[in-house]
Order: C-alpha cells, then sequence, then structure tokens
C-alpha cells in the first residue's frame, strides 16, 4: 500500500481533517511516491492555532535570541546529518538531478547557521530625542505566526530562505508546500523537532494551493506571508494580505537576460547560457531565458550553446552522469511544450530541440534542450515566464540598445553579464533592472548575499542581513526622565 503522509502540526503528526490523501508522483518514472494529506480549512486553523499558541508559550517566546540561534544551530547540524537523504527524497520527488539537490542539500546548513549567527544581532537604537528630559529606543519584535507557500522547483531551500530568518526573530511558521513535493517539507518539521524546536514552532500542512494555502493566507491570526511561486499567484496573495494589512515577502518570476559582450570569453559565456537555462532544465525563477549576444560574436555563441545543448546527458535523475531530467510534472510539460509551439507560430525558429528527446527508457516528463532564433521583444515567448530549457537568443548591435531590450521586460529578478571590459560591467550592473547582478557568472547564491526581485519579480528582500528585518516589526519607546510636573498637557512634545 502508498504510505500516507499526515500534517505536522503542534509537533505530531495530524490527519486531515477532511480524511483526502493525493498522490505524489516521480516525474521520471510515473510511479506514485506517497500519498499526502489534501489540507483544508480546519486543518489551517489547526496549525496557525498551534503556531500562536507556541508564539506566546514560554518555552519558545520565554527563549533569548541567542538560544534560539543555538536551536537552528542544532537544525542545520540535523540537516547536514540527513543532506543525503533529503537530496534523494528531492530528486525523486521533483526529478532534478540527484547531484544538484546534493548540492543544495550539504548547501542547507549553512543558511541556518547564518541566522543563527544573526539571531542575537538584530537590535534597536537609541534616538537623539529633541530634549535630554527622553530617552528614546526603538526595539525589533518578531511579527508572531508567519505562514510560508512555497514552490516545488527547490523545496527545502525555499522554505529555509523564508523560515530560517524568521524563526531567528522569534516567529512561529505554518509551513505549505508545494503540493508536488510535500515530503522533504515534512521531513523538515521532523528534523526540527529533533533539533530541540518546541512543539508548535513548525508546522506543515499540506496539499493544494486554493484549498490550503489560500486559507492560510486569509486566517486572521495570520501576522505575514512570505512567497515564492508564480507572479500570477503572487499578486492573488498580495492582494488579499493588503485587504488584512499584514506584510508579504514574495519572490516571483523572472525572464532575466543573460547577455554577452564582443569582449567576452565566448566559451566561458556559452557555459554561462547552459548553466542559466538548461541546469535544473530551466525549472528556475532565475533562469537566463533570454540570452542576448552581441552581433559580432552571435553565431559563434549560438553554434556553442546549441552544439553543448545537443550533447546534454537526458535521463535518470538518479544516475551520477545525468545533466538533465524530466520536468517535474505532466502540466510543466505541456506548458513548456506549448510556448515552443507558439513561439514558431509566432515566427520563431527552432533551432534546436523543440520536442520530448528521444531514446530516453524513461516514460516521464523529459523535453529536448531547446534554442528559439529569429525572436524579438514583442513575441510571448520573450515576454513569459515558461519555466522550462527554452533559451531565446537574439542579437544585438550596441550597448545603448541593449540596455533598452534588457530592460524592457516586466520582470527585474537577476541579469548576467559576459564581458572582460571592466568599466563596461560596473556600467552595465548600474544600468540593468534587475536585484541581482552576475557578471562572468551565473546562478550564484548564498545565504549572506540579500536579493530581491524589482518590478513584478517581487517584494521584499530574502537571504543576507536585512531579510531578518522582514520578519520583525519596529517599535519605539518614549522614557520621560523628568519627574517633575508636566508644564503644558495640551502640548507634550519630544
Ligand atoms: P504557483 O505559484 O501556483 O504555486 C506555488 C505555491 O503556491 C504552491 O504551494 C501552491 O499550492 C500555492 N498556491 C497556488 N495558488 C494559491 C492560492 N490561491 N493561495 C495560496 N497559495 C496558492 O505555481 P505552480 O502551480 O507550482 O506552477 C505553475 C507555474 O508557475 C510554473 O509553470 C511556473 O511557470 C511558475 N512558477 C514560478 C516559480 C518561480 O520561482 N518563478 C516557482 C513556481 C512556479
Ligand atoms: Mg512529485
Amino acid at each position: 500500500m502508498t504510505e500516507r503522509l499526515d500534517h505536522f502540526i503542534g509537533g505530531e503528526y495530524v490527519a486531515p481533517a477532511e480524511g483526502a490523501y493525493f498522490a505524489s508522483t516521480n516525474p521520471a518514472t510515473l510511479d506514485t511516491l506517497y500519498e499526502a494529506a489534501r489540507g483544508t480549512e480546519p486543518d489551517v486553523r489547526r496549525a496557525v492555532a498551534a503556531a500562536r499558541s507556541a508564539f506566546e508559550s514560554p518555552s519558545w517566546a520565554g527563549l533569548t535570541a541567542t538560544r534560539r540561534g543555538h536551536l537552528l544551530r542544532r537544525l542545520g547540524d540535523v540537516i547536514g546529518e540527513h543532506a543525503d537523504e533529503l537530496a534523494m527524497l528531492e530528486s525523486l520527488d521533483n526529478g532534478k538531478l540527484l547531484r544538484e539537490m546534493r548540492g543544495q542539500m550539504r548547501a542547507l546548513p549553512e543558511y541556518y547557521y547564518y541566522y543563527a549567527g544573526l539571531a542575537d544581532k538584530v537590535q534597536g537604537s537609541q534616538i537623539p530625542a529633541a530634549s535630554l528630559d527622553i530617552l528614546n529606543y526603538t526595539q525589533r519584535e518578531p511579527l508572531g505566526v508567519v505562514g510560508t507557500i512555497t514552490p516545488w522547483n527547490s523545496p527545502l531551500t525555499l522554505t529555509t530562505s523564508k523560515i530560517a530568518p524568521a524563526l531567528a526573530a522569534g516567529n512561529t511558521v505554518v509551513i505549505k508546500p508545494s503540493e508536488y513535493t510535500s515530503r522533504t517539507i515534512l521531513r523538515l518539521a521532523e528534523l526540527a523537532d529533533e533539533a530541540g524546536f518546541p512543539a508548535g514552532v513548525v508546522n506543515v500542512v499540506t496539499g493544494f494551493g486554493a484549498e490550503a494555502g489560500a486559507p492560510l493566507v486569509s486566517h486572521p491570526d495570520l501576522a505575514k506571508i512570505s512567497f515564492t511561486g508564480s507572479t500570477a499567484t503572487g499578486s492573488r496573495i498580495a492582494a488579499e494580505a493588503a485587504s488584512r494589512f499584514i506584510g508579504c515577502t514574495l519572490e516571483l518570476g523572472g525572464k532575466s537576460p543573460n547577455i554577452v559582450f564582443e569582449d567576452a570569453n565566448v566559451e566561458n559565456a556559452a557555459m554561462g547560457v547552459i548553466a542559466g537555462i538548461y541546469a535544473a532544465g530551466g525549472q528556475t525563477c532565475i533562469a537566463g531565458s533570454r540570452v542576448f549576444a552581441h552581433r559580432a560574436v552571435y553565431d559563434e555563441l549560438l553554434e556553442r550553446v546549441t552544439e553543448r545543448a545537443g550533447s546534454i546527458r537526458i535521463g535518470d535523475p538518479l544516475v551520477e552522469t545525468t545533466e538533465l531530467g524530466p520536468l517535474a510534472f505532466e502540466d510543466q510539460l505541456e506548458k513548456v511544450d506549448s510556448y515552443v509551439r507558439l513561439g514558431a507560430s509566432e515566427g520563431a525558429t527552432v533551432h534546436a530541440g523543440g520536442a520530448r528527446p528521444e531514446g530516453i527508457d524513461l516514460p516521464g516528463y523529459y523535453y529536448a534542450p531547446t534554442v528559439l532564433t529569429d525572436v524579438h521583444n514583442d513575441m510571448r515567448v520573450v515576454r513569459e515566464e515558461i519555466f522550462g530549457p527554452v533559451a531565446a537568443i537574439m542579437p544585438f548591435e550596441h550597448e545603448d540598445e541593449l540596455v533598452g531590450l534588457a530592460n524592457d521586460t516586466e520582470y527585474g529578478l537577476a541579469a548576467g553579464i559576459w564581458t572582460q571590459n571592466l568599466a563596461r560591467a560596473h556600467r552595465l550592473a548600474r544600468r540593468i533592472d534587475a536585484g541581482t547582478i552576475w557578471v562572468n557568472t551565473y546562478r550564484a547564491m548564498s545565504p549572506m548575499s540579500p536579493r530581491q526581485g524589482f518590478k513584478h519579480s517581487g517584494v521584499g528582500i530574502e537571504h543576507g542581513i536585512e531579510s531578518i528585518y522582514e520578519y520583525t516589526r519596529l517599535k519605539s519607546v518614549w522614557i520621560n526622565t523628568d519627574e517633575g510636573p508636566v508644564a503644558d498637557p495640551f502640548v507634550m512634545r519630544g
């Protein structure tokens, strides 16, 4: 019988109120992996109540920031001990390379260590007031129950980017993972329990967006929502959050430019283009899906990228030498393929790929690395996020023209710049309208480095010192140190 996973609420596994479960599939083999609880509003209510009560309990609220840091550090250790197991579970669930997930899992403890160290460095300040008799200081407080909603492409990493700072700041969390990848998030809650977090500090309700995600966002006791996923869902969540005046941090879609200048090391740039769009099958918010190549190197770059794309080893994500696994689920495959067909109908040339690859002995949702040429900024394949291994490669002639083309997008998540010219690198870093700029590299990420989506790519900051403030509120305390008579009750000022 298929294994069944329940919600994790208040430190224990809890069956879904309505008794329903849904299957999660291995996208490479199409085997059913397990069934997860199909969460609905009563489950969400129970989880938020558990998180609220933990937020107020002495076992959590009574901890010093340093003690919270110890717990986060323990969690980092425990995750490190289980890194290979977690990598395997994620790879089975979303089809990404075991090799990549292992790399992610081994880096994951660093996020917990980083915020463990930051927990007791969140400080207020003393404000120079207008009167010497007034002591005015600020303090940063946790918000309360933070809801996190995350996608399937890097489940644990994207969830960690939210809960590590949220917990370090003293909040409690209710996590609603993607319906495609519930398992490792439930393991995360177990590991938090093992690390010594009090019951109710980390809760997980599994299920679908409309059934479990929406009631979480609209729960009156939720103090903040932190979301990563599509821009369309992010917009709905932001509207709901606005109607209740709670904050939201949103990490949304992208259509990032990867720009190759005539003075670039073209061989490295071609590898950067491959890394940007074919690693993870392009199923990443930071995918470098719009490639701009200077006319002088356009042919060479196109040839190098096409050649390497054609030799990408497609297959079982668990096999060490595989370079491209399947897309994560059937709709994703259909979406990618329909975009490629749309591009062709808009006049694009399918220069490479554009179909399911041949010779794969697994039945999963595979799609060949695809190169589109004869494309321009008016086409939907250049404007909309495809979230698959589809690169649109376009030539340009002048830097000013390039800046116009690169910035002509509703997104602003990331950009790659390939050049050997130092002045140009810094100039472009300033002129490109994106929250992360990579020069002569791509897809680099660190818990220390803040990232923010500009324009429709997001709201708020993840990673770095800044992101912990997203999970705090600032209080200003005024103390009158003058015990003498109040001179004029109608004019009390600082
Ligand atoms: P999605 O944005 O709809 O889902 C992400 C998360 O939000 C999931 O946990 C989902 O259950 C939840 N959710 C969905 N509707 C909700 C609602 N009304 N209220 C609260 N929570 C809700 O993305 P999905 O369905 O996983 O993928 C669809 C497409 O979105 C992909 O093909 C891709 O283009 C894009 N996407 C982009 C991501 C990025 O990082 N840029 C990440 C995930 C998806
Ligand atoms: Mg799955």
